[in-house]
C-alpha cells in the first residue's frame, strides 16, 4: 500500500493541513504550480487560503494555477461552470493574476477539442509541471472527471460524464437533465505526473470508496486507485471517510 492516509477528527482541520503544506510550498517557491479542483470538498481549503491571503500575508502573485476539469457547453459565466466556481471561490479573494490561472474549455467546437487539449497539456510541462495537486474523489472512485474505464496512461480530453456523477451535480442545477453530459478533464497520466498529490474526501458518502483507493487494486474500475503507483500521494480524510479504511487495514 502506497498511499499514506492521514485521518483529522473533521473537515476543517484536514483543510487547514494541507493549507499551511500549499502556504509553506508557496514561501519556499513563489511561483509554484498547483493543480486545482472543484466541487465541495476543497471549499474549506479555499476558504483557509483566503484567510491567509487576508490574514497573513500570503501571496499568489506569481502563483500558477490549472484546474482538472471544466463542463461542456457551459460559458465561462454559467453560475455552475468550473471558471465561474474558481473566481467565486477562490480568485476573486486573492492576489492571482488573471494570466496565471488556466481551465480547460468546455465551449469549443468538437474539432477543436483535441489541439486545446494538446495546448492544455503543453502549457502544464511549459510551466514546469504541477508541484501540488489537489483532488477530491467522485463516488465512483474518479479523479478530475477520469470515470471508470479511464486508462492509467490518459491525457487531457473528451470524457463522457456517468450516471452516478451527474446525479451528485443535479442538485446544483437544479436536475440531472440540466447536468452537462460531457466535460474536458486532465487525464490520469497528467495527473499522476504532479510531484505531489493531496487527495482530500470527506464524510461518510465517500468511506466505501476511500477505502477501495486505498486497498484495493490498481484497476480502472476505480481511478482513484492508480495514485497508489505514486511517490508522494497523501489522502487526507475526515474520520467519517476514514471509516472503512480502519475496518481493511
Ligand atoms: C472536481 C473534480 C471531481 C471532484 C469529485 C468530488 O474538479 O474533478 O473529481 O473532486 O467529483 O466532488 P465533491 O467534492 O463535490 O464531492
Amino acid at each position: 500500500m502506497a498511499i499514506e492516509t492521514i485521518i483529522f477528527p473533521d473537515a476543517e482541520q484536514a483543510a487547514q493541513q494541507v493549507a499551511k503544506k500549499i502556504q509553506q510550498l508557496i514561501q519556499r517557491k513563489p511561483d509554484a504550480v498547483l493543480g486545482l479542483a472543484t466541487g465541495g470538498t476543497p471549499l474549506l481549503l479555499y476558504r483557509e487560503l483566503i484567510r491567509m491571503h487576508a490574514e497573513e500575508g500570503l501571496s499568489f502573485a506569481q502563483v500558477r494555477t490549472f484546474n482538472l476539469d471544466e463542463y461542456e457547453g457551459l460559458p465561462p459565466d454559467h453560475p455552475e461552470s468550473y471558471w465561474s466556481f474558481m473566481q467565486r471561490n477562490l480568485f476573486d479573494h486573492i492576489d492571482i493574476s488573471p494570466g496565471n490561472y488556466h481551465l480547460p474549455s468546455g465551449m469549443l467546437a468538437a474539432d477543436a477539442v483535441p489541439e486545446h487539449c494538446e495546448a492544455y497539456e503543453n502549457a502544464i510541462r511549459a510551466a514546469g509541471g504541477i508541484d501540488f495537486q489537489i483532488l477530491g474523489i467522485g463516488r465512483n472512485g474518479h479523479i478530475g472527471f477520469n470515470e471508470p474505464g479511464s486508462t492509467i496512461s490518459s491525457r487531457t480530453r473528451r470524457v463522457t460524464l456517468c450516471e452516478v456523477t451527474r446525479s451528485d451535480a443535479a442538485p446544483a442545477f437544479g436536475s440531472i437533465e440540466q447536468v452537462p453530459t460531457h466535460a474536458i478533464s486532465m487525464g490520469c497520466a497528467t495527473i499522476l505526473e504532479a510531484k505531489e498529490i493531496v487527495l482530500l474526501a470527506f464524510g461518510e458518502h465517500k468511506a466505501e470508496i476511500v477505502a477501495q483507493a486505498v486497498c484495493g487494486d490498481v484497476s480502472e474500475n476505480v481511478t482513484a486507485s492508480y495514485l497508489q503507483t505514486h511517490q508522494n500521494i497523501h489522502f487526507y480524510l475526515d474520520s467519517a471517510a476514514a471509516r472503512d479504511l480502519r475496518e481493511s487495514m
